[in-house]
């Protein structure tokens, strides 16, 4: 949704280099600082997304460097951090964030569980860049550092000495269905192998379903972010790969987001409540 007062705010507090709470305090603007915040404007009108231009998306806690090249962190992929930490049941979980982009969701479990011991795996040099430089900036901020892997998730080699061990992979996959129109600034922002997931939309989750049932302990968890018109192909593929407990989620605009599950192999059962 188109918010220009609230963007043209955080662009003048990104070019005083103050919050923007604090700009009602603030006296004029400079003639530098205007110059400037027109031309800022001026890109941020013409279809520039907010976040490349103040270099910064936020993402539950964190502040993280993004820019072109890399998927802007979206508000609704928050959820999928409680609904990971909902399903541990341990303080020191071993989790993998695959296709994991600026870090948002690895870097975010690491921030908010500081036992964790997270591996990120991202495998566009572009998106690297950026993970890197905000695992390094996390890990200096006093979280526990992440492993970053320059990999294709998909690869069924990935990560061989984790398999069967992990508690909890997270994923937001490339999933819009190819020819799916998006908005121009969606479009024209992030790349597309971060947006478009095959004729259906399911090429890269397909494969993240079986990897993550490869990686998985019995009885570990798998959250996935999916397109809101997979609300029952995603769980029906879950189904189908032997987790049990699934089930999918809407967002805050009630639309079908993301589904969870437990790896369930023969012979694993539910722990008695
Ligand atoms: C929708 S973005 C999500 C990024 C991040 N997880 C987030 O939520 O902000 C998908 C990411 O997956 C990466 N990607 C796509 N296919 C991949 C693959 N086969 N292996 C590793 N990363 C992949 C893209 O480069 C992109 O960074």
């Amino acid at each position: 949704m188109a918010s220009p007062r609230v963007d043209a705010e955080l662009l003048a507090a990104h070019v005083l280099g103050v919050s923007r709470g604090r700009l009602a305090l603030l006296d004029d603007l400079g003639r530098a600082d205007r110059d400037q915040l027109d031309a800022l404007v001026a890109r941020r009108a013409a279809g520039i997304p907010l976040q490349h231009l103040t270099g910064v998306a936020w993402f539950r806690h964190l502040e993280l460097a993004v820019g072109p090249g890399v998927f802007v962190p979206r508000p609704e992929t928050e959820l999928l951090v409680d609904a990971g930490r909902a399903l541990l049941g341990r303080p020191d979980p071993l989790v993998v964030d695959l296709c994991a982009g600026s870090g948002a969701l690895g870097l975010a479990v690491a921030n908010e569980l500081p036992g964790a011991r997270v591996v990120a795996v991202e495998q566009d040099p572009a998106a690297l860049g950026y993970l890197r430089r905000n695992a390094r900036a996390r890990h200096a901020a006093g979280d526990p550092a992440v492993r970053v892997v320059d990999a294709d998730a998909t690869d069924d080699a990935l990560l061989p000495e984790l398999s069967g061990t992990v508690d909890l992979v997270l994923t937001n996959p490339p999933y819009v269905p190819a020819g799916t129109p998006l908005p121009a600034d969606v479009a024209g922002a992030d790349p597309d192998r971060a947006l478009y997931g095959g004729a259906d939309g399911l090429a890269v989750v397909r494969p993240l379903i079986r990897q993550a049932a490869r990686l998985l302990r019995p009885g570990g968890a798998l959250v996935v972010e999916h397109d809101d018109t997979h609300g029952a192909a995603v769980p029906a593929l879950l189904v189908a790969a032997g987790y049990a407990e699934v089930a999918d989620h809407r967002d805050l605009a009630g639309r079908d987001r993301y589904s969870t599950a437990r790896y369930a192999p023969p012979g694993w059962k539910t722990a008695p409540s």
